[in-house]
């Protein structure tokens, strides 16, 4: 029996794991606290730890998590800026679900997209008063609009085929670009200045960080509406919200928040919330906030807990070697140059 500390474990968490975890011999620890320093001894005597995206895999804990003999760790995200990948290299290895639904995401994206632009948060919350007045819930058509695409991997294409079902012109910026897309590639700095709606589908990494920033904002076309799906510091949250007050920025829809990792995924309702930045960004009338619910859909979540048990399995099985494994020796993270013949420690 494989013994697995799940830790950030939420109620919508358990069923699929479970279901997928008895099949395939996997006990899970469910705890509802994220792994940190003051929490990693909870996976004494567990062969594995899954994580998501705010749970902290620093260097330090990896090093207890050595030391308490952990074999894997189990990211059940595609995301693993939150990992020491380097750290772990030549101690512990580190798998992830690469793509568990990139359309959950994508649309997700133009979920947001659609209700700020034509206001509909706003509308719901009116028609529910009876008051049926349509002052200020004027949007704009996004037939023909452009729209730029930072990332166009797996989310940011499906995020492509969605705006052009709309009509829109769609222009992009990745160091990478996909070979026979048809996409019209641009620099970062084009993209900021031609677009009027800029969609954010990168990794988080030294490269990205603050990607949005004051002199990007300012390069920008008056009105544009930015929308993040993914990772919160691809945006300086303070620029951002200068770029609104100035009036800038036309509007902001944030699914990821550069701080939210003690904040998002916990109902704070009745309490007072500590991070200024957030509240005044959520208190404007042209932001709109979600708090990482991109991914969640049924079919997501399957293919989450499908994914993350058969990486356990597989790794258990194979003397360490595992498809979904994040490598540092490596180079490229993603795509071992072993092609996982063989474990590369
Ligand atoms: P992917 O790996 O398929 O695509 C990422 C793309 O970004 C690649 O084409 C890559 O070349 C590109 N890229 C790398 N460096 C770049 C740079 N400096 N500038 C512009 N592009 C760059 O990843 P996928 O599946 O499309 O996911 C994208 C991101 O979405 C993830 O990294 C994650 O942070 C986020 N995400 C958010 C979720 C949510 O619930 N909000 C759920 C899943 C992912």
């Amino acid at each position: 029996m494989i013994k697995v500390a799940f830790y950030d474990a939420k109620p919508y968490d358990k069923p699929s794991f479970e279901h997928y975890g008895e099949a395939h011999g996997m006990q899970f620890r469910f705890l509802e606290t994220k792994l940190n320093e003051d929490t990693v001894a909870l996976s004494n005597g567990c062969d594995a730890v899954c994580v998501f995206v705010n749970d902290t895999v620093n260097a330090a804990v990896i090093e207890r998590l050595y030391a308490l003999g952990v074999k894997l760790i189990a990211l059940r995200s595609a995301g693993y800026n939150n990992v020491d990948v380097r750290a772990a290299f030549g101690k512990i290895h580190v798998v992830h679900v690469p793509a568990y639904s990139p359309y959950a995401v994508a649309e997700h994206a133009m979920a947001l997209l659609l209700t700020s632009v034509r206001r509909i948060h706003k509308a719901y919350n009116r028609t529910r008063d009876f008051n049926f007045s349509l002052n200020g819930l004027t949007g704009f058509d996004f037939h023909g609009k452009t729209v730029g695409v930072i990332g166009t991997g797996k989310i940011g294409r499906i995020f492509i085929d969605i705006c052009r079902g709309f009509g829109m012109k769609v222009i992009a910026y990745d160091p990478y670009p996909a070979e026979g897309a048809g996409i019209e590639y641009v620099s970062l700095d084009d993209l900021f200045a031609r677009s009027d709606v800029i969609s954010l589908h990168c990794p988080l990494n030294d490269s990205t960080f603050h990607t949005v920033n004051a002199d990007a904002i300012a390069k920008m076309k008056k009105g544009v509406v930015i929308v993040n799906t993914s990772r919160g510091a691809l945006i300086d949250a303070e620029a951002l919200l200068d770029g609104i007050k100035s009036r800038k920025i036309g509007a902001a829809c944030l699914d990821v928040y550069e701080e939210e990792a003690d904040i998002f995924f916990e109902d704070r309702s009745g309490h007072i919330l500590d991070d200024d930045l957030l509240s005044r960004l959520i208190s404007m009338p042209n932001v709109i906030v979600t708090s990482h619910q991109a991914f969640l859909t049924e079919e997501a979540l399957g293919n989450i807990a499908e994914t993350t048990v058969n990486n356990i399995r597989s790794y258990f099985d194979n003397d360490g070697a595992c498809d979904n494994e994040l490598c540092y020796r490596c180079g490229n993270i993603e795509r071992c140059k072993n092609n996982r013949k063989e474990k590369c420690f």
